[in-house]
């Protein structure tokens, strides 16, 4: 399993890939990403995270679901449309689910619950290019859908915060912007 972390560097040059292929991460990989994905932060230790993965033929049947929620959306939606939602898992060898699911806490509302979500979605990323794999994190429309949330086994205290792709990079990474630190940021 080759590593590529270099540190600051790593992060500050992480870069999404929206064309991925084959061949993806193996079991052990993946496990090594989750385990970084358990590591987000997260108040009161309420653990307000969710994992779902799809490889392999699983990716159609996801697909199908993808194409359920899409009509359920859109009844008149065209044949292209329809075949865009099919495909849409295809666009990379690993597709992860990433679900926010709350639990009542005084101390912890559901916002931070979410974040920690986002955190650990944020974190696939970045173990995945750790890995030398490319990822990017999506959501759009399937990601507001519950009942697509309720068929793959989500509950009625959950919601996706998104859906990582990772697999090997199938086009050159864009370039990163050059951003200045002083537009976004000021000492008090
Ligand atoms: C919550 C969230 C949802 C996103 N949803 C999509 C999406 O549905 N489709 C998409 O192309 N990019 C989406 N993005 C943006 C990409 O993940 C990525 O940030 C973008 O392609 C810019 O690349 P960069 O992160 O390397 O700058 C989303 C990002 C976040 C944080």
């Amino acid at each position: 399993m080759a590593t590529v972390f270099n540190g600051l560097s790593f992060l500050q040059q992480r870069n999404s890939m929206p064309k991925l292929t084959g061949p993806g991460p193996d079991a052990d990989e993946l496990e090594q990403m989750l385990l970084c994905a358990l590591r987000s932060p997260d108040h009161a230790r309420l653990r307000p995270w969710r994992f779902v993965s799809f490889q392999g033929q699983r990716r159609h049947a996801f697909g199908e679901l993808l194409r359920d929620s899409l009509l359920r959306r859109d009844p008149e939606a065209d044949q292209t449309a329809q075949d865009r939602a099919l495909n849409a898992p295809l666009r990379a060898p690993l597709l992860i689910a990433v679900i926010a699911s709350f639990t009542e806490h005084p101390k912890v509302p559901a916002w931070e619950q979410r974040m920690s979500a986002g955190c650990a979605a944020f974190s696939l990323t970045l173990a995945a290019e750790a890995l030398d794999y490319g990822a990017i994190w999506r959501t759009g429309a399937f990601a507001e859908d519950s009942q697509l949330l309720r068929d793959i086994g989500g509950a009625d205290n959950e919601e996706f915060v998104g859906f990582v792709y990772i697999g090997r990079r199938d086009c050159q990474p864009k370039p990163v912007p050059t951003l200045a630190t002083d537009d976004f940021h000021r000492a008090w």
